[in-house]
């Protein structure tokens, strides 16, 4: 998964008029707030479409509304001690309106189930990431005083039906999932806990969605999976795998420009690369979570890889799609990781030489195997320290790789305006680099060729072309 990493907070803005309504103004109104990855991002417009198809309006405002559903977070503690904070703030919210209806939804409302109910009193509903469909009638009975949960996990739910509905409309560029769940069981992770097994989404779903969001001017799409490799679909006895899945979509919208996210370095085939190479629509920009450099700590985390066939993907990377950019996960201070694991891992970054990363802190997380059969045991000033020389060395790779692009010519798709100056857009390469240019007369959704004339620590700065 690549991550909008930390408390990503996203408010949905749309509203309708409602067919039954405790509000004044008519429909009762829904406010959503999202923690997590992009696939929870995902899940809060399919949440927003499924309670705007039964007449609620969405709102910015929590204070406006009769519903307010937090989206959480698992990941690490500290995504979900963010969460009670919030909840501490909405608590405020019910004392003054006590029919307010409060929903812990998403990966904190699967792991924790009814014990949320008992720590958490502000909470009316607890609902999981297959229990969506569910939500209409948890509602009704959280708003007639009763608790609500439905924490089911499904071996087929993809929501693949529901079109949901965009947060910031104007935006160049959506999420479409296109599977759910996931069946590596790594170590530390408690993501199959939360979002269940592993199953792939109708490829006709898939094309239907992103069909409507061309009509609907966004020229951009990132498919969202667990692990988007192993995706697989069955039609009359034909496979459909996630290569094939991209060059149909890659064909049939030639004018949209196509990202992914999140790649398993075992899945990731050389088919993919090949694909990837052959369609210009298909971005040049390679998610592969490494976690670690250390083939021993890699084993203790049930990676499925060593150290050296990480690198060989890596290889096959820069053969196939030397243009490619590259971007990892990485954890600092897993389960028995020694100072030489550590410094394996910063060799095999600089070897990598990493566009960008996302690095963690490890987190143990309650039911997962490290949890049940491996000591958390490097002190947290040691993981803090050795986070910070991870952070500090890709820092210097990240600049690295902004000045490796200077006098270099990318396509750019034009995103908005810069936050410095409104004399200025900015926009990303094909390689998920942002770029920052003067206006002229290009518009969000333009596709424009930049030559970069140099780079701040954060961004390329650019000039027509
Ligand atoms: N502690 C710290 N980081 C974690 N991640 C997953 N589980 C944990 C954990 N328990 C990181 C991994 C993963 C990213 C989404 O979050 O790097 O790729
Ligand atoms: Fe996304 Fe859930 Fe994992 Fe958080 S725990 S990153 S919301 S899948």
């Amino acid at each position: 998964m690549q991550k909008v990493r930390i408390h990503s907070k996203q408010m949905i803005a749309e509203k309708t008029e409602g067919k039954e309504g405790s509000n004044l103004n008519g429909a009762p109104k829904l406010y959503i707030e999202t923690y997590g990855c992009q696939m929870n991002v995902n899940d809060s417009e399919i949440v927003a479409a499924l309670l705007q198809n039964k007449g609620y309006g969405i709102t910015k405002e929590p204070a406006d509304a009769d519903l307010i559903f937090i989206n959480t977070c698992s990941i690490r503690d500290n995504a979900e001690q963010r969460v009670r904070g919030r909840l501490d703030v909405f608590k405020q919210y019910k004392k003054k309106r006590p029919e307010l209806v409060v929903g812990v939804i998403g990966c904190m409302a699967e792991r924790l189930k009814e014990q949320l109910l008992v720590e958490e009193q502000t909470v009316d509903m607890v609902v999981g990431p297959d229990a969506y469909r569910d939500l209409p009638q948890l509602i009704h009975m959280a708003s007639a005083g009763q608790k609500a949960v439905n924490v089911h996990l499904s071996r087929e739910e993809t929501y693949a039906d529901i079109q949901p509905v965009r947060m910031d409309p104007g935006k160049v560029s959506a999420f479409v999932s296109i599977m759910r769940g996931c069946n590596n069981m790594c170590a530390y992770c408690v993501v199959p806990y939360t979002r269940g097994g592993e199953r792939s989404r109708d490829p006709q779903t898939i094309l239907k969605e992103i069909s409507i969001l061309e009509k609907e001017n966004y020229r951009e799409i990132t498919l969202l999976g667990q692990n988007v490799n192993s995706y697989q679909w069955n039609i009359g006895g034909q496979n459909i795998d996630f290569p094939d899945l991209m060059a149909s979509i890659a064909r049939q919208f030639p004018g949209i420009r196509i990202r992914f996210s999140t790649s398993h370095p075992k899945d990731l085939s050389d088919k993919l690369l090949e694909t990837i190479a052959a369609y210009p629509n298909l971005c040049r920009h390679i998610h592969l979570p490494v976690q670690s450099g250390s083939s021993r700590v890699l084993k203790e985390m049930k990676r499925g890889y060593s150290r050296e066939e990480y690198m060989k993907r890596i290889e096959s990377i820069r053969r196939i799609l030397p243009e490619a950019s590259l971007s990892t996960d990485i954890i600092a201070g897993f389960s028995g990781e020694t100072e030489e694991d550590h410094r394996e891992t910063l060799s095999l970054m600089e070897w990598a030489g990493y566009d960008f990363a996302f690095m963690f802190k490890y987190s143990e997380r309650p039911g997962t195997y490290a949890a049940r059969k491996l000591k958390d045991d490097v002190p947290e000033e040691i993981k803090t320290r050795r986070l910070n020389e991870i952070i500090q060395l890709q820092n210097k790779l990240s600049a690295a790789s902004k000045k490796r692009d200077r006098d270099h010519i990318f396509e750019v798709l034009v995103e908005g305006t810069s936050k410095r100056s409104d004399k200025e857009l900015f926009g990303r390469t094909s390689q998920n680099k942002v770029v920052v240019f003067p206006k002229g007369n290009n518009q969000p959704g333009d596709l424009i060729h930049v030559k970069i004339v140099r780079s701040t620590a954060a961004t390329l700065i650019g000039e027509r072309v």
